[in-house]
């Protein structure tokens, strides 16, 4: 529609039509037939059912017969042809589950994630969806949130090339492209950084902090064009992120120019309440509408209260206006008005989800993932060897994750059905395998089947562990004060040492847990995080070396839940350890726990082994060449995340004792040699100063290329 069209389209709207566009309720608001049959949050709603036909935008929708439905009485119902925006979190995947996010950033390959996010936007358009509330771009550095599994990690220049590429697949260069849909980036902002870990908990950050660590993901996103941005449920040094102007105007709408939509998180404005920042639901609306949320999700004090804040002359109309105006934009760029139904096509939908192209790229995307944390060499294994399986995720089809809600659970490839592809049915025994039940349902720990598991496992010549956390531990609402494995899954792996044979623990879970016992008790421990649809597959060819393991920590592993927060890009401070040195005396650390991680970000093994040498810098004015030799010193192919880390030696504020800033998977055959070269620019040597100034500072530099946050080869320069 011409934008002159779209302006007349907005001259006819009423006040409340408008108010209308601005709220976004439950699809079960349009699916009920009658104001009884609605549940949940919706029943709370005071004046919900009376406005279903205005409705701009819901939250649901699962296939293309309802979307198609729902969308022809909307507009048969509704006064003016506005078509309704039909949004869902579609977050990694949609039938098809690709690896949670905290898995997919430890690819380090942002193609890989653009891959993952066009097929799960083919699917979800498919199937009528307009908007997904995606990509999770918030940095996160406190495993006892459970959201991390959302995020793609702990560092603010791997999280924004992952954002950028996100956004990318979802949306194409057009959104009306078949298999396009919006993006709706989230949280904003700084979500992660919620005090003890615990969910939607207050968040105080220095602005310096907060641009340093936190933004780079959300801007990155923005200046791919991302459509939509969503509030989170924090406050942000003392104000809810909702009615938060300073995230919303002077950074979001006016530094980075987007002019796109803001959407509330889950009944966020009405949250602003308890938070204690409005009197009631009328002063919510004013606030967070003044802020710069346009739609708000949930609940509606916009649609009660804005009409008689503009009456009293407190809101002026052209506020409501501007919110309205982005919103049948992004209607207009989805190509709705002439297209309503968009790529909602029942047959259409039938051939791409769960299609066979979308698992392979799942099982790609789930060998890409993995970590391999450990190994003596038992790995990888013979398929010839008869191999016993035992825990909870030994049969299990929970290998999605959570936000999978719409993903075919029942069609996940488990772990044993995986080896089982390798080994032939008569090679492999399974024990102890009742699922885990979740802490939420008040279960702790699965039953002691320990001793029974080791006399059916007996005569196998190698023992995995498959173990972990309970997806449903693992997302939002799932905060932890202990990161440990459950006893008995522990006492498992114990018990298996104890019998002498090979031990491998592989682990499931959404969040990085204490795993210093279980490597202590195995050959070998695969991290598989939840690798999803194609999970058992992804595994097992890693297992059995079909794959070689190239996947990285995106997030440190802590030795102890009490290092929370833990990250490898913190300040020095005035008393570092000793160089080698895990606990001392008067310096920073703890006395019960050695410093560091259990495994630093941007670790992982493989089968192959990768030599590091002769690091060289050309030049010495910028940009400028940092260069390492990369040699495969194994007699296995193999792909190497080389990571550049930098270091600002002494500035005019304390910089971080690395920093990544660029990073490269390079493939080499046995015995090959590769220069792997990185440009270093002014840009990457940037900080913000405490004027909140992005400068560059002349001075003495580190520039380290390693396998991990922790190695490499280091080489120092003065630039001017
Ligand atoms: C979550 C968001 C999500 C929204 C809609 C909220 O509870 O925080 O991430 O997009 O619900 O499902």
């Amino acid at each position: 529609m011409k934008r002159t069209e779209l302006r007349n389209l907005l001259r006819q709207m009423t006040l409340h039509e408008k108010l209308a566009q601005l709220t976004q309720l439950d699809i079960s608001f349009l699916t009920s037939q009658t104001e009884s049959e609605l549940t949940g949050p919706a029943q709370r709603l005071p004046s919900g059912y009376a406005a279903r036909r205005e409705l701009g935008s819901v939250l649901g929708g699962t296939h293309a017969e309802l979307s198609v439905s729902l969308q022809r009485q909307h507009l048969e119902e509704s006064r003016l042809p506005i078509p309704l925006l039909l949004m869902a979190d579609v977050v990694h995947g949609f039938r098809t589950i690709f690896p949670i996010p905290l898995a997919l950033g430890g690819s380090f390959d942002p193609a890989l994630c653009e891959e993952t996010c066009r097929a799960a936007a083919k699917e979800a358009s498919s199937a009528g969806l307009h908007v997904t509330f995606a990509p999770m771009v918030d940095l996160v550095r406190d495993s006892r949130w459970g959201r991390v599994m959302e995020s793609t990690g702990e560092d603010p220049y791997l999280n924004a090339q992952m954002a950028a590429a996100s956004v990318r697949g979802y949306q194409g260069h057009d959104l009306q492209e078949p298999g396009r849909m919006a993006a709706c980036v989230k949280h904003f902002a700084g979500y992660g950084a919620s005090e003890g870990g615990r969910d939607y908990n207050t968040v105080d950050l220095s602005e310096g902090m907060l641009r340093e660590y936190y933004l780079s993901s959300y801007q990155a996103a923005a200046k791919e064009g991302a459509a939509m941005f969503m509030t989170s449920f924090n406050t942000m040094n003392r104000i809810p992120c909702s009615a938060n102007s300073h995230l919303l105007q002077d950074i979001l709408r006016k530094e980075w120019g987007f002019d796109g939509v803001v959407i509330s998180d889950f009944g966020a404005v009405m949250e602003t309440i308890p938070h204690g920042l409005s009197a009631d639901a009328k002063e919510a609306a004013e606030k967070c509408l003044r802020a710069g949320t346009d739609i708000e999700m949930m609940t509606t004090c916009y649609l009660d209260h804005i009409e008689s804040l503009v009456a009293e002359g407190k809101i002026d109309e052209t506020l409501v206006d501007e919110a309205v105006w982005r919103v049948l934009e992004l209607k207009n760029r989805l190509g709705l008005f002439e297209n309503p139904y968009k790529d909602a096509d029942p047959v259409r939908e039938k051939a791409v989800c769960f299609c066979q192209e979308h698992r392979d790229l799942a099982r790609r995307a789930g060998q890409e993932s993995c970590v391999l944390l450990q190994n003596n060499g038992v790995l990888p294994l013979k398929k010839s060897l008869k191999v016993g399986i035992a825990g909870p995720f030994a049969s299990s089809k929970k290998l999605l994750g959570s936000w999978s809600f719409f993903g075919y659970e029942d069609r996940t490839v488990t772990l044993a059905d995986g080896i089982s592809e390798k080994t032939g049915p008569d090679k492999i025994r399974i024990a102890m395998d009742t699922e885990l039940g979740s802490l939420r349902k008040g279960e702790t720990d699965v039953p002691d089947d320990i001793q029974e598991a080791c006399r059916v496992l007996a005569d196998c010549d190698v023992l995995i562990a498959a173990i972990g956390a309970h997806p449903d531990d693992c997302g939002e609402a799932a905060s932890l004060v202990s990161l440990g494995i459950s006893p008995h899954q522990e006492a498992l792996v114990r018990a298996f040492r104890q019998t002498g044979k090979p031990v491998v623990s592989v682990i499931f879970t959404g969040r990085p847990l204490e795993l210093g016992e279980i490597c202590a008790n195995s050959d070998a421990v695969l991290l598989a995080w939840f690798p999803g649809s194609e999970g058992g597959h992804a595994v097992a060819d890693l297992l059995y070396g079909d794959c070689n393991p190239s996947g990285r920590l995106s997030i440190s592993l802590p030795r102890s839940v009490g290092q929370m927060p833990l990250y490898y890009n913190r300040a020095n401070t005035g008393r570092p350890l000793p160089p080698g040195a895990k606990r001392g005396s008067f310096v920073t650390g703890y006395l019960d726990c050695d410093f560091g991680p259990l495994f630093p970000f941007g670790y992982g093994l493989s089968y192959s082994a990768f030599r590091y040498s002769d690091l060289q810098i050309s030049g010495n004015t910028l940009p400028l060449q940092v260069s390492v030799l990369l040699e495969n010193i194994s007699d296995r192919a193999g792909t190497e995340t080389v990571q550049l880390y930098i270091r600002d030696i002494a500035a005019s504020v304390v910089r971080p004792i690395r920093e990544l800033k660029g990073f490269q998977r390079v493939h080499l055959e046995p015995g090959e040699k590769q220069r792997v070269c990185f440009t270093v620019n002014r840009e990457m040597l940037s900080f913000y100063n405490q004027e909140l100034q992005f400068v560059y500072e002349p001075g003495e530099f580190e520039f380290i290329l390693g396998p991990h946050a922790e190695g490499g080869c280091a080489a120092r320069i003065f630039l001017e």
